[in-house]
């Protein structure tokens, strides 16, 4: 209960937060009595309180930000995690100067080299602009363009770049804009490269905060639940279905309700363009720890243990791999694995541009009760992240627990008996740089 009331802390009524606690108390006393799962029984009411309510984000050493003066930042280019971080980069950097940070455009498009083909889409295209504000307010702020008063009045600020642009001209360049004559505009405009490219002058603590203000708008949240749902009506097909008296004991009575059958989700990076890139960076590295096949990966995920079969695993893959079923095929019995097609959810995807796409995965890996990914990738490194933040607002005890909620692991890196390695992100980490590049140091 003492979660929950941190959960809930003032932004409820007492009659409303009775309701929830009697609620909640119901959902404990009935995992309690279900027959054992080993690290799942809390599933129904944690997601529950995972989905759409969020702590109180701010503390008292928040004390707001200027709202009459803005900082405008390039379009947001590249993948949808290079995005977010860009995102969460500018909003930090305006934090800095003390001011709005002006809606920014992401890309609804990859592409790398052919700027006219990024297709901007607006934040709120994408994100709740309220509801960030709500969140946020205090610590970052988010502004409309029609907010500001005197569009003559625009300072242009010049991002060096190249060796010498080092983190500390950076930061003096960022002192010097915060005050005197040059604070004194409405609007500082940054020119020259993409905020993702920006030194990172922040502990890995705020962009978390950031990440977490950051709620999809109604019309893709509901894609989310539709692919999730999807999957989760295979796990009670599954158990439906079954001969094993085994399984239905450690499931529950009563078939129509929504205890479901967890599911995996599973990163994999096996395209050929990552093969590539992966070879070159294990050379440079020397190490024999980034790339994993198709089959490795499928041999470390068998060996997680206190896995029961069956087991549904959804495959986040790489756009071209969409239409490969080869990736179906080799699983061991007791693995069900799924990809779009085979969900019959590509429908939902290809209505979308790659970025809306991609953050459609993103939450359904966020989600998933166990996730797999590979620690040198943005994607994975970003979807921990948020996993590991999470269960530090549940109060999860120990996040290296062998029965945690949610537990999360790097395929690319070998973990007890033969499993893949344990995964949370080290939350005090001075800057983002040490999670989100690359790496073998991965906490448990
Ligand atoms: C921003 O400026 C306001 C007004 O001067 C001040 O009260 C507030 O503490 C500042 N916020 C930050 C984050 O520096
Ligand atoms: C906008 O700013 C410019 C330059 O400071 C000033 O000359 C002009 O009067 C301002 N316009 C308004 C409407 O405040
Ligand atoms: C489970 O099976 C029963 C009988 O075949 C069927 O009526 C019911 O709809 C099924 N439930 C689910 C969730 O598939
Ligand atoms: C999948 O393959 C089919 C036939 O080869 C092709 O028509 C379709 O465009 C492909 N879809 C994607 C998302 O690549
Ligand atoms: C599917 O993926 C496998 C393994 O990654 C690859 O060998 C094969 O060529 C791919 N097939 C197609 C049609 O892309
Ligand atoms: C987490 O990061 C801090 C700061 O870099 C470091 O001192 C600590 O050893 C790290 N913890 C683990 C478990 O890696």
């Amino acid at each position: 209960m003492e979660v929950l009331s941190r959960f809930l802390g003032g932004t409820l009524n007492s009659i409303i937060s009775k309701c929830v606690g009697l609620l909640v108390t119901v959902l404990i006393l009935r995992a309690l009595f279900l027959p054992s799962f080993p690290g799942f029984d809390e599933i129904e009411w944690s997601n529950l309180v995972y989905i759409r309510s969020h702590p109180p984000l701010l503390s008292s050493s928040d004390f707001g930000i200027r709202q009459d003066k803005f900082l405008l930042a390039p379009q947001l280019v590249w993948g949808l995690n290079n995005q977010k971080i860009a995102f969460a980069r500018a909003c930090l950097t305006a934090r800095m100067l003390n001011r709005t940070l002006l809606m920014p455009s992401f890309s609804a498009s990859l592409f790398y080299k052919e700027i006219d083909l990024l297709q901007p889409i607006s934040f709120d295209k994408v994100f709740q602009f309220e509801r960030f504000n709500t969140l946020c307010g205090g610590f970052v702020q988010l502004g409309r363009h029609s907010d500001v008063l005197n569009r003559t009045q625009v300072l242009e600020m010049v991002k060096g770049s190249g060796r010498r642009w080092t983190l500390e001209r950076d930061l003096s360049q960022l002192k010097e804009h915060s005050k005197g004559s040059l604070d004194d505009y409405e609007v500082i405009r940054i020119v020259g490269k993409n905020p993702f490219l920006w030194h990172d002058h922040w502990p890995v603590t705020d962009y978390a905060k950031v990440f977490e203000c950051l709620d999809l708008i109604d019309e893709i949240a509901t894609e989310v639940d539709s692919v999730v749902s999807k999957i989760r009506a295979i796990g009670r097909e599954v158990i439906n279905n079954t001969e094993s008296v085994e399984l239905e004991n450690r499931m529950i009575s009563d078939r129509s309700s929504f205890q479901p059958l967890p599911y995996f989700a599973v990163h994999m990076r096996i395209e050929i363009d990552w093969m590539i890139h992966c070879r070159k960076l294990e050379h440079r590295l020397n190490t024999n720890q980034i790339c994993s096949s198709k089959k490795e990966i499928m041999e470390r995920v068998r060996h997680i243990a206190g896995l029961k079969a069956p087991i549904v695993v959804y495959l986040a893959v790489a756009d071209k791999l969409l239409n490969n079923s080869s990736i179906l095929e080799g699983w061991e019995e007791g693995f069900l694995p799924f990809e779009k097609k085979k969900l019959g959810v590509d429908g939902i995807y290809n209505k979308y541009p790659y970025l809306i796409q991609s953050a459609i995965d993103y939450e359904v890996c966020l989600r998933a009760d166990i996730f797999v990914g590979n620690s040198f990738s943005t994607f994975s490194s970003l979807v921990v992240l948020e996993r590991t933040q999470k269960m530090i607002r549940m109060s999860v005890p120990n996040l290296c627990g062998a029965d945690v909620r949610w537990p999360s692991y790097a395929y690319n890196i070998a973990g007890e008996s033969n499993g893949p390695m344990r995964w949370i992100t080290n939350m005090s980490e001075s800057s983002l740089q040490a999670i989100s590049y690359g790496t073998t140091h991965i906490s448990c």
